[in-house]
């Protein structure tokens, strides 16, 4: 008996996504938590901590990337109109673009302001800039503003992915799940 069509993201794709879905909700909760903090070591701590969930993102972005350009996504349903279709990509392409400009823009922020990032406390990632008070604050305008996009983008994506499930019944969510199989 033929087997049905692979439907579904393949296993390191389905962990990809949602390891970086886990580590984006943990940065912004680290971060909404630290900037309220008085100078303190549990404020550094934090700080550090985001730095590292911020290079984990572009690291895991990275391998993603890598993993999707040898990799088709499965097919979408055939129903989705042209427009649902080409949205749905210009959000996974500005998605992408931003799982790598957000921990980028941070890191051109703290290298600016003098703070170099030492990721996990172990490895040292070398400045890219020189300290410079002025550029640091405006790179710090740029790194709040990217994160600001990226959480209206992923409201969005999640808000379609929920729409596809509860509304149009269809198997675009389903498909980003582990263990599941095309329906009838
Ligand atoms: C609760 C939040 C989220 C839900 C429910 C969700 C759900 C999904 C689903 C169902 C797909 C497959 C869409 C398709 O079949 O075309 C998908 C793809 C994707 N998601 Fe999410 N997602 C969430 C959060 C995120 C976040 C935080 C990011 C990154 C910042 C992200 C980035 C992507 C990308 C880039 C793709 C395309 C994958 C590819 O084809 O390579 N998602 N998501």
């Amino acid at each position: 008996m033929a087997t049905a069509p692979r439907a579904q993201y393949t296993a390191p794709a389905q962990l990809g996504h949602w390891l970086v879905v886990l580590l984006i909700v943990a940065a912004y909760a680290v971060a909404w938590t630290m900037v309220d903090l008085k100078l303190s070591p549990t404020k550094l701590k934090l700080f550090n901590y985001h730095k590292w969930i911020g290079v984990t993102v572009f690291a895991l972005a990275a391998l993603r990337l890598a993993w999707r350009l040898g990799h088709r996504p499965p097919p979408l349903p055939a129903g989705m109109a042209a427009w649902e279709r080409q949205a749905a990509e210009i959000a996974h392409r500005l998605l992408y673009l931003l799982m790598f400009a957000v921990p980028l823009s941070g890191w051109l922020m703290s290298s600016a302001k003098g703070f170099q990032t030492v990721y996990l406390g172990l490895l040292p990632i070398p400045d890219a800039l020189g300290k410079n008070a002025a550029l640091g604050q405006a790179l710090t305008e740029v790194h709040e503003a990217l994160t600001w996009l990226l959480l209206a983008l992923v409201a969005l994506h999640a808000a379609a992915a929920l729409k596809h499930h509860f509304v149009d019944r269809d198997d675009v969510l389903r498909r980003m799940l582990p263990q599941w199989r095309r329906r009838s």
